[in-house]
This record gives C-alpha cells, sequence and structure tokens, in this order.
C-alpha cells in the first residue's frame, strides 16, 4: 500500500536531506548519533527490528532548538555507527498537530513496526496529551485514522489532560502493555499501566508508583523492565525538589526505581531510588531488549538544566550516550558501553608504574579513545589522591580526581573551554572495590562517559576543548600504583 505523506513530512524529509550536506562529519562526534541536522531531544521507538537497530528521537529539523516535534530517524548493524533515515513523523494531523512526542516501538505479528507516542493538539493555553499509533515497514509509517487511541479521559478520576506522555510499549504473555506519564492533582507524577489485546485499543490497569513530591513533580518518558531477578521503572522527573538523598541534586534528573512485581494484580514495590547517571548531560533514557537478551538503554546526553546552542557553531544541537547494557549486581543497576565497541578498537597502550607527582602520558594522547585506569589501592596506601586529566593543552584541561581520605572521585570541567556559568563539577562516592579503583573512560571528541567500578556510577559530561587539546596526563599525591589500557576509537 503506498504511503500518504504529508506535505509537512515530505518538506522535512527534503529539508534534512538537502541541509545534512552542510555538516563534516569532523563536526559530528564518531559513535554518539546527533541530528541529521537542527535539534534532537529523547531518544524514542529503539528497538531491533528486521536485522537492524532503529532509534528514533524528538526532532526539529529546521532550528537548533526546540520546536514542534517531528520524529527523526537512524539505523544501525552495531548500535554504534548510525545511518539517517527520513523522518519518520510530522506533527501534521488533528491528533499531533502540536507535536509528536515521545514513544516506542514495537513489531506486530504481520511483521509491520508500530510507534505509540503522544499526539499534543488543543492550544498552547490548554494543550491536550494523548496516545496515538502509527503503522508502517521501518521507514514510511501511515498514522491511524482513528488517533488519538489512548486520550486522557481514559485515565482515571484526578489526571489532567495537559500531562500524558511517553507511552513504552511491551508484549507479555500475549497481551501488549504500555507505560505512560501521568499527572495527578494530589499524587503529582504518577506512572500509569495500559493493557491491550492489539496495541491499539487500551484500557487503564492501575497506577505501578507516583511521585508524591518526593522525586519531583512530573516524570517523564518511563521504562519499565525485569532484569536479573528485579523489577526496574526508569523515570525521567522534572523539578526535583530537595531530597533526603545526597546523590540526586534539584531539578532534572533520570532515576531507577528497583523493587519487586507481581503481575498477577500488578503492583510494583519501589524497594530503592537511584540517580543513573550523575554526569551534567544524562536524561530521558529509553531501553531495549537485543537479538541475543541484552537490556540496552540509550539517553539523551544532554539536560534541559544545561542545554543552550548559543556557544557551539553547528548545525545541529544535542545528542544520545552511546547505548549500554545494563546488569543489576549486589541490588545495584549497572551500565557498561555496549560490547560492540570493541570491534573498534584500533591501536593499543599499556602502562604499569607506580605514578607520583606529574606523569606526562605522550602515548596516550587523543580525543577518541576508550581508556581505562586501574589504582591498586592496597598497595598505594600513601597515595592521598590520583588525577586524571584528559582533553588538556594549553588553558584546556577535563579533570577526574579521586580523593583517598574522602573516597570521593571529582569530575571537573571547569577548564574544558565553557564560557557558561553552568554546573561544572560532580563529586561522587567511590570506593575501591578488592582494593581496585576502576576507571573507564571513554572519549568521543567532546563526548566523555565515565564508568567507575564496572558501572556501578556513570557520569555523562560535554566539553567544549579544541580539538587540538588532546592531551592525557597523571598525577599522583604519593606513590600510586596503577595500570593503564587504552585503544583509540576508529
Ligand atoms: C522529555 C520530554 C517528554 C516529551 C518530549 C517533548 O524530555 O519533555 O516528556 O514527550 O520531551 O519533546
Amino acid at each position: 500500500m503506498p504511503y500518504n505523506r504529508s506535505e509537512k513530512l515530505e518538506q522535512a524529509r527534503a529539508y534534512e536531506a538537502r541541509e545534512e550536506k552542510a555538516i563534516a562529519a569532523a563536526d559530528r562526534p564518531r559513535i554518539h548519533l546527533t541530528p541529521r541536522v537542527g535539534w534532537m531531544n529523547d531518544p524514542n521507538g529503539f528497538c531491533c527490528y528486521r536485522d537492524a537497530y532503529h532509534l528514533f528521537y524528538q526532532y526539529y529539523p529546521y532550528e537548533t532548538k526546540w520546536g514542534p516535534m517531528h520524529w527523526g530517524h537512524a539505523v544501525s548493524r552495531d548500535l554504534l555507527h548510525w545511518e539517517y533515515l527520513p523522518c519518520a513523523m510530522a506533527p501534521d494531523t488533528p491528533a499531533d498537530g502540536k507535536g509528536c512526542f515521545s514513544g516506542s516501538a514495537i513489531e506486530l505479528p504481520d511483521g509491520r513496526l508500530e510507534l505509540l507516542y503522544t499526539g499534543v493538539s488543543g492550544t498552547d493555553k490548554e494543550p491536550v496529551q494523548a496516545q496515538c499509533v502509527a503503522i508502517g515497514d521501518g521507514t514510511d509509517f501511515e498514522k491511524l485514522a482513528e488517533n488519538p487511541v489512548l486520550p486522557p479521559d481514559r485515565q482515571p478520576e484526578g489526571f489532567c489532560a495537559a500531562d500524558f506522555r511517553d507511552p513504552k510499549i511491551w508484549r507479555e504473555n500475549g497481551r501488549y502493555y504500555c507505560v505512560a506519564a501521568g499527572r495527578h492533582k494530589d499524587n503529582g507524577g504518577s506512572i500509569e499501566l495500559f493493557e491491550s489485546e492489539d496495541a491499539r485499543h487500551w484500557t487503564f490497569v492501575t497506577v505501578l508508583d507516583a511521585s508524591r513530591d518526593e522525586y519531583g513533580l512530573i516524570w517523564e518518558c518511563p521504562d519499565f523492565f525485569s532484569l536479573d531477578g528485579k523489577q526496574i521503572l526508569l523515570v525521567s522527573p522534572q523539578s526535583i525538589g530537595p531530597t533526603d538523598d545526597p546523590e540526586i541534586r534539584p531539578g532534572y534528573a533520570a532515576l531507577a526505581l528497583m523493587g519487586s512485581y507481581d503481575p498477577q494484580n500488578h503492583r510494583f514495590t519501589r524497594e530503592s531510588v537511584r540517580l543513573l547517571d550523575a554526569g551534567m548531560e544524562f536524561y530521558a533514557p529509553q531501553t531495549t531488549l537485543t537479538p541475543d537478551g541484552r537490556r540496552v538503554m540509550v539517553a539523551w546526553m544532554q539536560s534541559w538544566e544545561t542545554c543552550n546552542d548559543a556557544l557551539r557553531n553547528h548545525r545541529w544541537f544535542g545528542r544520545m550516550t552511546l547505548p549500554r547494557e545494563l546488569s543489576v549486581k549486589n541490588g545495584r543497576l549497572y551500565q557498561q558501553p555496549v560490547r560492540e565497541i570493541e570491534g573498534m578498537w584500533r591501536e593499543e597502550s599499556r602502562l604499569t608504574q607506580t605514578a607520583d607527582g606529574d606523569l606526562p602520558l605522550p602515548a596516550f594522547h587523543g580525543r577518541y579513545q576508550d581508556l581505562t585506569l586501574v589504582l591498586d589501592t592496597e598497595r598505594s596506601p600513601d597515595c592521598k589522591s590520583l588525577t586524571l586529566s584528559f582533553a588538556q593543552g594549553g588553558k584546556y584541561a577535563t579533570r577526574v580526581r579521586w580523593e583517598a581520605d574522602r573516597r570521593e572521585l571529582v569530575f571537573d570541567r571547569s577548564r574544558c573551554g565553557t564560557r557558561r556559568d553552568i554546573p561544572h563539577i560532580r563529586r561522587i562516592p567511590a570506593e575501591p572495590v578488592d582494593g581496585r579503583l576502576t576507571l573507564r573512560l571513554i572519549l568521543d571528541g567532546d563526548c566523555t562517559e565515565l564508568f567507575v567500578n564496572g558501572g556501578e556510577r556513570v557520569i555523562s559530561v560535554l566539553i567544549d576543548t579544541p580539538a587540538e587539546a588532546d592531551g592525557v596526563s597523571l598525577h599522583s599525591d604519593g606513590p600510586a600504583c596503577v595500570e593503564l589500557v587504552r585503544h583509540t576509537l576508529a
């Protein structure tokens, strides 16, 4: 059946195909997905479909700032190298004329791909958010005439029509389920569960969990899955106020709520709440299951708090984190870069040494690399602190310092080149494991992701450093037994 493409969609497709030519490959990171042109926020519709990973994204092609939301689209075989496909959806129907907001994707039994997303309609003063369906072949999608398939009045009493969004769909025991973000007049941000026989007709099941202003006013972009015997609810709260958890800061954050789930009565029992990423740039994660059974998560590598395109003179803004494999160990959620990254390793450098004072590492320079530093804390009793500097040169450097007395790690990008007074420093607990502190840094141009102790904590941060500043060095206050392994990333 030929697809019925609106003028708005055709216009976006023609625009992106023309404008992307003006963007040099060197102006993009190598393995972090950026928008084809213009603006990107949340990952959407992350899935494996017909032997390829599909990643859609919140997209406004015409400017490097947020605007009426389209869905951008890219595919990959290895989760690292992405190829653009034409813009998948434009806000071009009565149900989504004010924006195609976030959502997810699932393969239907007949082999077509369904996108379940939020259509925004109504007025600016009184917006209406409702869930809509588009079905297609993986490139072109037809929106259902009966959209919205899940209007806000399908929610129970007390929920509003203006904040009802970001459905994440899955299939279980022959039925479809989705979680969506809702806002209740007393309980605030709430995650609602719906079910369906056919992924089109939805009925309300229950509220899985709610913020009650403990963790923010609304919870956006939920995801819900079981992993290693635990049940995980991912949420991205807006406007967190003071909490009792010193690791959770005010503002926007992405949290992992871990607990148990009884599928009989659909009850989720929350046992713990943890920050997913301690960096300044991480929001709205979404996961998928790979064909070999890995739960892989990708997030917008940005935050509403720190986004501003004034400094970067690019024709695009926004990017995704590297996809990360999730696992649960000792009641904690761990994240590791997907193992496919090893396929990109090129030159290897190694060093085992006792460092004391300054240790330049000329063999480790570069802005595209996967670097692991292990500090043997048992054999370094007099090491007071150890600092790894990278993207270093002239007045520039970004630093990660471990402070032995406080058992803390300090990530500091204040000398990265930024000219903005936004947060530049993060301090997190970092306890050595079996006498070793392990830091794995993935550097992809200006994207930095630091995985601490095998992914027990992660810090995702963007730096604003000229490409020439590519030095790496160590500084130790007191003798430190260190081991470094580095692979350049091609
Ligand atoms: C989260 C979010 C979503 C919404 C989308 C709109 O970053 O606010 O809740 O669907 O962005 O672009």
